[in-house]
């Protein structure tokens, strides 16, 4: 398996805007909290605010060299992180969620060395949902965001599955 993540503030001209174009698509922007379409200069100036923030990153994901996703983790602590991802919107292949879920579990415990990795996923999104359990995630509780229910889920380091 051969994953490799690029730090978004490391990111091209090209991989910024195809970035944006994936945000924006949506099937994407509907599972977010912010649903808005963004434009290209919060875009920019989005990526250029993760230059000065530690607790927050965000990366694009290749795959042999196909670009899969994107993953992110915020609130980072020395104990905690949320995370976060959306796969390419125009790849159409079965497991691209599965490996992006193997780059998150590996970075967030393995680079980050958090003892929790945190979930918030709308109640709607089944799929999103049952991908998050197939690693290990445990429902903690419910809130409620933009009027929707959002399941908050958690994974532990002792309760990594791989
Ligand atoms: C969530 C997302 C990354 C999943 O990516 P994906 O490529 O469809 O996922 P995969 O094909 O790797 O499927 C992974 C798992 O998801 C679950 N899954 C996939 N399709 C499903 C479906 N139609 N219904 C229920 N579960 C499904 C299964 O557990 C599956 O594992 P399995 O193949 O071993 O059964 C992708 O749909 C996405 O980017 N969605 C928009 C953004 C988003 O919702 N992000 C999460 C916000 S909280």
């Amino acid at each position: 398996m051969r994953l490799y993540l690029c730090n978004f503030t490391t990111l091209s001209e090209p991989q910024k805007q195809m970035i944006l174009a994936w945000r924006n698509h949506e099937a994407v922007r509907a599972h977010m909290y912010n649903e808005k379409t963004i434009s290209e200069a919060e875009h920019f100036s989005f990526i250029e605010s993760l230059k000065t923030r530690e607790d927050r990153c965000y990366f694009l994901v290749q795959h042999e060299g196909v670009d899969i996703g994107v993953i992110d983790f915020n609130n980072i602590s020395n104990e905690r992180a949320v995370m976060g991802l959306y796969a390419n919107p125009t790849l159409h292949q079965k497991g691209v969620g599965s490996l992006l879920m193997d780059a998150i579990v590996t970075y967030a415990f393995e680079t980050l060395k958090v003892r929790i990795l945190k979930a918030e996923v709308f109640e709607s999104n089944t799929k999103a949902k049952a991908l998050y359990e197939k690693f290990g995630f445990c429902e903690k509780g419910r809130k409620m965001v933009n009027e929707k229910e959002v399941i908050c889920m958690e994974l532990s380091h002792e309760h990594r599955s791989f």
